[in-house]
């Protein structure tokens, strides 16, 4: 898969009058139809960083490629989507559809072409059905959803999601994890900036932020692996508990399917 975006040497600070950065020479890759987790702890830098690859803070330092081109401010705003935590400070529009136009109404872009966009996008977060909904009276989950749409429109080359799932309970959460899927099997680039191990264990990679440097990026089984400092998702947590009760354990990670299995085998 090629490269879609690529950070060289990212620098930034709030205050220029600080020694130390928000975000510290940070490079990576995304490849397309990719799904990355960028986890850390509070105040590592990842949102500053998400701001950074929309173009909502301008950088200090460093290089943004988009597609093996150098973005410029209002380039990263048409390629790169971003979805916030609370999807409430995101809507416009009266109806859903509207909302999902919205977007659109400044590309110069025919009717025709507009609605095929708003439907495919609404289609493609299993929302078409509430097309003429007013927003404002969704569920948390129906209202992230729609955000989503919104972006997707826009037919971004990126999209990135900042905590965008915390508010939603777990069933919502389940059902976005796989709305995302979906959208990296169509080709689509995700960065999904999590506190949730269990996101960050779907994901094809996962970043860690440190004090604004990427500490380490790597598969998800390898990371839980071998990062012993990390918190670990449940089934993780469940090997590791086993294992010490001196139990005989798979030496890997496993998935929560993989889990699963191995205990209806070994039973
Ligand atoms: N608007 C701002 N002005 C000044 N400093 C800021 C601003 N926003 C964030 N910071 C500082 O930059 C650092 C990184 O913050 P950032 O919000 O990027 O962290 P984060 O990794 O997203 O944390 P969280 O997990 O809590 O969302 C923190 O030290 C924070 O205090
Ligand atoms: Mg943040």
């Amino acid at each position: 898969m090629g490269i879609v975006l690529e950070v060289k040497g990212l620098s930034f600070r709030y205050d220029k009058r600080q020694d130390r950065g928000n975000v510290m020479d940070v490079s990576f890759q995304l490849r397309e139809g990719e799904w990355t987790a960028l986890i850390g702890h509070n105040g590592s830098g990842k949102s500053t960083l998400a701001n950074l690859l929309v173009g909502l803070l301008q950088l200090d330092e460093g290089k943004i490629k988009l597609n093996g081109s150098v973005t410029k401010k209002e380039q990263s705003f048409e390629h790169i989507g971003i979805i916030f935590q609370n999807p409430e400070n995101q809507f416009i529009g009266t109806t859903v559809e509207d909302d999902v136009a919205f977007g659109l109404e400044n590309i110069n872009m025919s009717y025709e072409e507009m609605r095929e966009r708003v439907d495919k996008a609404l289609l493609d977060v299993d929302m078409l059905d509430y097309r003429m909904a007013d927003p404002s009276q969704l569920s948390g989950g129906q209202k992230q959803r729609v955000a989503i749409a919104g972006m997707l429109a826009l037919e971004p080359k990126v999209l990135i999601l900042d905590e965008a799932f915390v508010m939603l309970d777990p069933r919502s959460r389940k059902e976005l994890m796989a709305t995302i899927r979906k959208l990296t099997n169509k080709g689509m680039t995700i960065l999904s900036i999590t506190h949730d191990m269990e996101e960050a264990a779907h994901a094809d990679k996962v970043m860690v932020m440190e004090r604004g440097r990427i500490k380490t990026v790597d598969s998800p089984s390898q990371l839980f692996f071998s990062d012993s400092t990390l918190e670990k998702p449940f089934a993780e947590k469940l090997r590791e508990a086993l294992k010490s009760r001196k139990r005989k354990v798979p030496d890997k990670y496993m998935t929560e399917e993989e889990m699963v299995l191995w205990i209806c085998k070994s039973n």
